[in-house]
């Protein structure tokens, strides 16, 4: 094997051995850069007889030429390779979910719920829930109001056609015949919330004909009055995120409870800003009461031997003063740009 041969073995090893485009760019200013070994040999021509040059020209240019078309060769293979590598590296597996950035919001009433239901949890309350449409008994009658009394027309029930049998259904005008559907089924000692919808035929600034309440029922041997203060206090100190509320029960009358009250909690008005908590004004903020032995007896408890307290708040005027929101028929427009500036991103 003479020389050239060598050169070309030698050159071609190294071509061959090259992992990388990079490495067989190397391999080739080496080969036939300016300075490369082939060049260097097609220098030394000039310094031969002409019938030297004459056998060693071609030699060289062909030598020249196949080693150009090795390079060649051999870089399609590792551009190949190269793609092929990217292509497995790069891969995107279509069939996988689409993390696209949530777009929708929890409603604040919805938000309010969760708010309420992880507080009284925490205090021990398990959540019932009853039938958006109700029938008379639930309702009313178990409850304690009178047949034609007008406590029965003060609420502005939405009534369904007549029976055969001319009993109506209807929408439940309160969360309140979630008690008695609790009591009938459970033993005491009960203490339950019971969120849900409530139906009135009344629409303004304030009320909406669907509206939201949170029932709450505790039935005991010896449950009272400061029961029932202490739980309302500790839930709106939860609630609104603060440490002093001032609250204050105010007589009032409902059939289904006795003594019945309302409870006001103090408030300070800042500009727009409502702060519940302390301050010298007073608003109404639910309803509540000891449960009316009558009550009780409809709803196959001793009033002899068991007591206890219900309350019933309204949801939408919970979100309206802790959000902040000015009007409750806004709450049921279904406005998108409404629920984008109010509502809760999912996780926040
Ligand atoms: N059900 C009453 C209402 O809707 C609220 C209430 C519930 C009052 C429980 C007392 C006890 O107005």
């Amino acid at each position: 094997m003479d020389d050239l041969s060598r050169l070309e073995d030698d050159i071609t090893a190294r071509i061959d051995a090259a992992a990388d485009i990079r490495a067989l760019e190397e391999v080739r200013v080496s080969a036939l850069g300016k300075k490369g070994l082939v060049s260097e040999r097609m220098k030394t021509l000039g310094r031969m007889t002409p019938e030297e040059r004459k056998e060693a020209g071609p030699r060289l240019n062909s030598l020249k030429q196949r080693v150009g078309e090795k390079i060649g060769a051999r870089k399609a293979v590792l551009e190949t390779e190269a793609l092929a590598r990217q292509l497995e590296e790069e891969a995107v597996d279509v069939t996988l979910p689409v993390a696209l950035p949530p777009r929708g919001r929890i409603h604040p009433v919805t938000r309010v719920f969760e708010e309420v239901e992880a507080i009284f949890a925490a205090m021990g309350f398990e959540v019932r829930e009853g039938p958006d449409v109700e029938d008379d008994f639930h309702n009313f009658t178990a409850l304690n109001f009178p047949e034609g009394h007008p406590a029965r027309e003060m609420h502005d029930t939405f009534f369904f056609e007549p029976k055969d049998d001319g009993s109506r259904m209807l929408l439940r005008t309160h969360t309140s015949p979630v008690q008695v559907r609790t009591m009938l089924k459970e033993k005491p000692p009960i203490r339950i919330i019971a969120p849900g919808r409530t139906f009135r035929c009344d629409s303004d600034q304030t009320h909406t004909p669907m509206f939201h309440q949170v029932e709450g029922l505790v039935i005991d041997k010896n449950t009272n009055m400061g029961h029932l203060k202490g739980t309302l206090e500790a839930f709106l100190k939860a609630f609104f995120e603060v440490d002093e509320v001032k609250t204050r029960f105010r007589p009032h009358f409902f059939p289904f409870t006795e003594p019945s009250a309302e409870m006001d909690v103090g408030y300070a008005r800042d500009g727009e800003r409502i702060e519940i908590g302390t301050g010298g004004d007073w608003m109404e903020i639910l309803g509540c009461g000891m449960v009316h032995p009558n009550v009780l007896t409809a709803c196959g408890l001793d009033p002899e031997e068991y007591q206890g307290f219900a309350f019933g708040v309204g949801v939408d005027r919970l979100a309206m003063l802790k959000y902040g929101i000015p009007d409750l028929r806004d709450f049921f427009a279904a406005d998108t740009r409404w629920i984008e500036h109010y509502g809760f991103k999912p996780g926040e």
